[in-house]
C-alpha cells in the first residue's frame, strides 16, 4: 500500500519499510558522483527535511531532477528506509519523482545563505518556507491550540466579539476608522462629513479590545474568552507593536482581581508547558540560533510562581534600587521599558504581576480601590518583551464608572449599553487581555514582533 504522509511522519523510525508519497519543496540538490542525487526535501509539517534519493534510473533523471533547484516543488513516491548517514533517522529511495513548478535559481530570493530578517520583511510571502517562519508558524499554531484548549477545558465559552464598534474600548483614541463616505468628493467640498450618511451612521471604528462586548456576555454566561484581530493606530515603530495584532481575552463574572491573577498565571504556564512539550524540535532552533535562553526561560517560568508586586511597591523598589535609569520614576507615571526590564530580568528575574495602578493612567472601566487613588489593574511583565497582558477588575458601580468615563472626557450616553450592565444585575467581574504575537516573541526570543505575525501591520507597511 502506498500512503500519501508528511515529511515529519517519514522521518520517525517507524515509517521505515513504509511505501510512501511525499509532497513539498526541494531546500537543496547534491549530485553524487556515483550517479544519483540526494534531494532535502520540506513540506512545512516539521523544522528537519527529509533526504530523498533519486537514482539515474528514475526516467526524468537527466532531464528533470539533476535540474532541480531550491524552491522547487515536487511529488516523491518511494520507500521510507533506515538512512546511514548521521543525524538522521530514515531517508526517502525515490521510484518516482514529479515536478510541479521550478524555481529560476537566478531569481529565486530564497538560496543557501541565511537572509536577514529585515530582508525577509519585504518578501514576506516567501518567507514562511524559510526555517526560522516555518518554525514562527508551528509555535503560534501551537500557542493558539493550547490557549482554546485550556479555556474549554476550564468551562469557559468561546464568544466572536464584532470587529466594527462605535465605541472606543480604551478611551485612548487609537482608532482606526471605518467608513464609505467619499473621502476625495468631502475633502474638494471642504465640508465637514456628516457621519449620518455614512454607513453604520455613526463614526465606526476597527476595534481595539473587544473587552466590552465580552462583558456584556460575562454578565450572562459567567466564564467567557473572545480571541481574534485587534487594532491600533497608535503611530509606534517599536519592536513590540503592531497595528494589527490578535489578542485573547477572558472576562469571567464574579472573579475579583486575585483570581483574574491566578488566571493568568496558569493559562501562561499552561502554553509554555504545551510548547516545549510538542515544539521540542522548532524550541531547541530558537534555543541554538535566535536566544540561548529560550529553554532555559520556558521550563524555569513553569516550575515558578509569578512575583506579584503593587504598582506603589514596584516604585518604591525603583527608586531605591540604585540603579540609573533614563526616565527617573515617580509615583503617577507609567513604568517605561527600562523599569519593566529592571524588575523582571535583574530584580526577581521572573515574570511580574504589577498591580493597583494610580487611576490616572488607566482606562475608565477599571475597579476604584478605596484609596480613590489607585485602581484595580494588573500587567503581567515578562522578561524581554515587557508586558504581554493588561487587565483588572471591572467597576461594577453604575455611579463611579460615570465618574470615571467623565474624568477621561468620554460622554457616558456613548456607552449606555455598557452602563445597562451595571444597571441591571451588576456583578463584581474581571478580565484580561494576552497579546498573542507579544506571547509568542517571548517564547521564541525573536526580537521583533514583525516576525512573529504572518504578515505584519505597522506604519507604511500593509502590502503584503
Ligand atoms: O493592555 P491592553 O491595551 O488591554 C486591553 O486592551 C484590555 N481591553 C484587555 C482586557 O482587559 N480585555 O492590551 C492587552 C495586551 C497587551 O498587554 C499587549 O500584550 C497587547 O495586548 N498589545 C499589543 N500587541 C502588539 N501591538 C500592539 N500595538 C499592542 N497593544 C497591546
Ligand atoms: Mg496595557
Amino acid at each position: 500500500m502506498v500512503e500519501k504522509i508528511s515529511v515529519a511522519e517519514a522521518r520517525k523510525p517507524e515509517s521505515i519499510g513504509r511505501q510512501v508519497i511525499l509532497q513539498g519543496w526541494v531546500r537543496t540538490r547534491r549530485d553524487s558522483k556515483a550517479g544519483f542525487s540526494f534531494l532535502e526535501l520540506n513540506d512545512g509539517s516539521s523544522l528537519g527535511n527529509i533526504q530523498v534519493i533519486a537514482g539515474q534510473d528514475l526516467d526524468n533523471y537527466q532531464t528533470e531532477i539533476k535540474r532541480l533547484t531550491a524552491g522547487s516543488s515536487v511529488t516523491v513516491r518511494g520507500e521510507v528506509r533506515q538512512s546511514p548517514g548521521r543525524g538522521q533517522a530514515t531517508e526517502v529511495h525515490a521510484t518516482s519523482i514529479t515536478v510541479h513548478g521550478w524555481a529560476d535559481s537566478e531569481r529565486y530570493p530564497l538560496q543557501k545563505k541565511r537572509h536577514s530578517f529585515e530582508f525577509l520583511r519585504t518578501i514576506a510571502h516567501l518567507r514562511p518556507r524559510t526555517n526560522t517562519f516555518g518554525a514562527v508558524a508551528r509555535v503560534r499554531n501551537c500557542v493558539c491550540h493550547s490557549i482554546h484548549q485550556f479555556f474549554q477545558e476550564e468551562g469557559f465559552l468561546y464568544v466572536h466579539t464584532p470587529i466594527i464598534t462605535a465605541s472606543d474600548c480604551e478611551g485612548a483614541g487609537e482608532m482606526f476608522q471605518v467608513t464609505t463616505l467619499d473621502l476625495g468628493k468631502l475633502a474638494q467640498t471642504g465640508s465637514p462629513p456628516d457621519f449620518s450618511l455614512d454607513f453604520f451612521d455613526r463614526p465606526s471604528y476597527l476595534t481595539v479590545s473587544g473587552q466590552l462586548e465580552a462583558e456584556a456576555f460575562a454578565c450572562a454566561l459567567g466564564k467567557v474568552y473572545t480571541f481574534g484581530p485587534t487594532f491600533r493606530a497608535e503611530n509606534s515603530n517599536t519592536s513590540r507593536h503592531l497595528a494589527e495584532f490578535w489578542m485573547v481575552e477572558p472576562e469571567m463574572a464574579f472573579f475579583e482581581l486575585d483570581q483574574n491573577m491566578d488566571l493568568a498565571e496558569r493559562l501562561l504556564k499552561r502554553i509554555f508547558q504545551d510548547v516545549l512539550a510538542r515544539c521540542g524540535e522548532d524550541m531547541k532552533f530558537f534555543n541554538q540560533r535566535i536566544d540561548p535562553t529560550a529553554l532555559e526561560t520556558l521550563e524555569q517560568i513553569v516550575a515558578s510562581r509569578f512575583v506579584r508586586l503593587s504598582y506603589t511597591e514596584a516604585m518604591d523598589l525603583l527608586g531605591r534600587c540604585g540603579e540609573r535609569f533614563e526616565f527617573p520614576t515617580r509615583w503617577g507615571c507609567d513604568l517605561q521599558a527600562e523599569h519593566e526590564r529592571y524588575l523582571t530580568e535583574k530584580h526577581f528575574r521572573c515574570p511580574v504581576i504589577l498591580f493597583d495602578y494610580p487611576r490616572s493612567i488607566k482606562p475608565f472601566y477599571m475597579r476604584l480601590n478605596d484609596d480613590g487613588r489607585t485602581v484595580r489593574a494588573m500587567d503581567v511583565l515578562v522578561p524581554k518583551v515587557g508586558e504581554i497582558i493588561g487587565g483588572s477588575q471591572r467597576e461594577e458601580r453604575l455611579e463611579v464608572l460615570e465618574e470615571r468615563m467623565r474624568e477621561q472626557g468620554l460622554n457616558p450616553d456613548d456607552y449606555w449599553w455598557y452602563l445597562d450592565l451595571r444597571r441591571y444585575g451588576t456583578v463584581p467581574h474581571s478580565g484580561f487581555g494576552l497579546g498573542l504575537e507579544r506571547l509568542v516573541q517571548f517564547i521564541t526570543g525573536m526580537g521583533n514582533i514583525r516576525d512573529v505575525i504572518p504578515f505584519p501591520r505597522t506604519p507604511g507597511n500593509a502590502e503584503f
